[in-house]
């Protein structure tokens, strides 16, 4: 797993180690550096003769996916010591998922940022990110991306499956997309409140991210494609030994990488993108990869468009058999082969010379896989939908695209004509649907604006908007749903989301009202607002948006600087792939 197959590395030399910036230092400022390391009990031959690998660690009391972390950091630790590597522990901003408002997606260039920083100002020569819940991946992997030293991506792993019984019926359940589920039927008044107390306790049951195929997993998966985790990585469960042991061989090999000089800007081509989304694909992955994905490549100088992801959407079908486009969890998509055995059977769809971390190309990583279970991962015959993780739509109400994700929506309404319901705000909207006087039935078209990367801001996932209670009891369990906001990845429905530009900034859905007639065709790649161009000027014309409801703080820092979803959500300040100098050091 761990042997290096560079062809005639260059190897890099003790004394070009940026570390030795720090400790070779023949002034005072080297003196004081080498003391003050030696006072932590480190040898003065430690900070001279080894290279300094940092370990990122997103761990936190209130990032539950992350509660191992810190023993997988230990981990890491005794990796790169055998490896003959100095390792130090850099605790960053943790980004629990759940437990972070208004959403960590506000987030996600802080951690960025502070990756890149921390890394910058410190002594280190390569970083390990421990990372895994859902903007911690991205966020993470950005910020090494324009620090650019070599840098291996520790997933943290998925939690254990659950099992629910109900008139002696067995079922798998999992974390995010049983959530909605079984509140649905708690609201509808199909599954009592005792029952409730006990999914609560069962359906979390062991750290690590969620099971579904939602962002953390889809994220994870997506690292691996880019060649930036040992191969099998990302699909082991986060309580499994094997864990433990590929966070050793993490440690292990980024000293390695070090010698090597691997850094993202070499391994990480438009081709590794060509897999990240031919992987996010097959795995029926989250619709918030669409916006990451595009903010990753955009740190490394390339180009990804919405039409891209689009392109791959049509051409490769969901495979992998999991939660919310099919039926299994991802402690059985370990068991089948996990993301090896898939990017084995979408070979044709990759740029198999692209390398990993282990310096061996893509073609090399799966000569010998095989797949274990052809009911989790299936071949491209038999695929768990044909109709795509992801499509991009276009039209009057989306002029730079809006995105749906048609394997976990319901067919019938991905070619849907009905009424808008509008709501400005989440509250409203929460309140409405609670009313069970509500003015609407299944053909309804709710319409959700002020929810996007300005507008929210942080472009919440709110973008699965709640069927309202009085349609829940009729039976309704889907309808089609509109925003400029984001959706969990572990959740299903037909929710058009990220419609581009948003509508705080002017975007036409701004321009939408209350019975307007809208038209979606996904197969077309439509979404088109039936009022006339003449009548849509006369309602911008009277337009005014919203007033910003901060002032002041990174809040206000992010809604001056963010870009547009089809965008990636990037800072502009932070886009490109032009390195900031080296400290100086005095
Ligand atoms: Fe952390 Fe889902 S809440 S991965």
């Amino acid at each position: 797993m761990l042997t290096c197959n560079v062809e005639s590395p260059k190897m890099k030399q003790l004394t070009e180690l940026r570390s030795r910036r720090w400790f070779a230092d023949a002034g005072m400022r080297g003196f004081a550096h080498r003391q003050r390391m030696q006072q932590q009990g480190w040898r003065r031959e430690d900070v001279m003769e080894r290279p300094m690998v940092a370990i990122i660690n997103t761990w936190s009391d209130l990032s539950p996916c992350h509660a191992h972390l810190s023993e997988r950091a230990e981990s890491v630790k005794k990796g790169i010591l055998m490896a003959g590597g100095y390792p130090v522990e850099l605790p960053a901003m943790s980004l629990g998922e759940v437990m972070v408002k208004p959403t960590t997606m506000l987030y996600r260039n802080f951690l960025a940022m502070e990756v890149e920083e921390l890394l910058r100002s410190l002594p280190c020569d390569a970083v390990v990110l421990l990372a895994g819940c859902d903007k911690t991946t991205p966020g993470t992997l950005m910020g090494a991306f324009s620090m650019d030293i070599p840098t291996i991506f520790c997933p943290a792993g998925t939690m254990l499956n659950d099992r629910y019984v109900k008139g002696g019926v067995s079922r798998t359940v999992g974390a995010g997309t049983h959530t909605r589920m079984f509140w649905d039927e708690y609201q509808a008044g199909n599954l009592g409140s005792t029952e409730l107390q006990h999914l609560e306790s069962r359906m979390t049951r062991a750290p690590g991210t969620c099971n579904t195929m939602g962002t953390a997993s889809t994220m994870t998966g997506i690292a691996e494609a880019l060649g930036l985790t040992l191969p099998g990585a990302s699909s082991i469960p986060a309580m499994d030994s094997a864990h433990t042991r590929m966070a050793t061989a993490c440690g292990e090999r980024i000293v390695g990488m070090v010698w090597e000089d691997l850094k993202p800007s070499q391994l990480v081509t438009r081709g590794s993108f060509q897999n990240a989304l031919a992987v996010q694909m097959a795995l029926g992955g989250s619709t918030n990869a669409a916006v990451h994905i595009i903010a990753m490549a955009g740190r490394l100088g390339i180009e990804l468009l919405l039409d891209d992801l689009d392109s791959m959407g049509a051409q490769v079908p969901v495979l992998a058999n999991l939660f919310p486009s099919g039926d299994r969890l991802m402690e059985d998509f370990y068991y089948a082969g996990g993301l090896p055995a898939l990017m084995k059977v979408i070979e044709p769809f990759l740029s198999l010379q692209e390398r990993t971390v282990t310096g061996r190309t893509v073609a090399q990583e799966l000569a010998s896989v095989q797949v274990l279970d052809t009911e989790v991962i299936r071949p491209l015959d038999k695929p768990v939908s044909r109709a795509g993780a992801l499509a991009v739509l276009r039209g009057n109400l989306a002029p730079d695209g809006a995105v749906i994700k048609p394997s976990a929506a319901t067919e019938r309404l991905l070619c849907h004509t009905g009424r808008a319901l509008v709501f400005d705000c989440q509250a409203e909207m929460l309140a409405a649907i609670a009313d069970e006087t509500l003015d609407c039935d299944e053909n309804t078209i709710l319409v959700l604006r002020n929810a996007g990367p300005v507008g929210a801001p942080g472009m919440p996932e709110w973008g699965n908007l709640p069927i309202p209670k009085k349609l829940l009891k009729q039976g309704v369990r889907d309808m089609l749903r509109l925003s400029d906001a984001r959706m969990s990845g572990t959740h299903y429905g037909t929710c058009v989301l990220h419609i581009s530009p948003e509508s705080a900034v002017g975007g036409p859905l701004a321009l939408v009202r209350n019975g307007d007639v809208i038209e979606l065709d996904v197969a077309q790649r439509r979404l088109h607002l039936q009022v006339s161009d003449t009548e849509l000027e006369a309602r911008r014309v009277a337009w005014s948006g919203p007033k910003p409801l901060v002032q002041r703080g990174f809040t206000r820092l992010y809604q001056q600087h963010v870009t547009q979803a089809h965008q990636g959500c990037d800072f502009d300040f932070l886009q490109g792939n032009a390195l900031s100098p080296e400290p100086v050091i005095y």
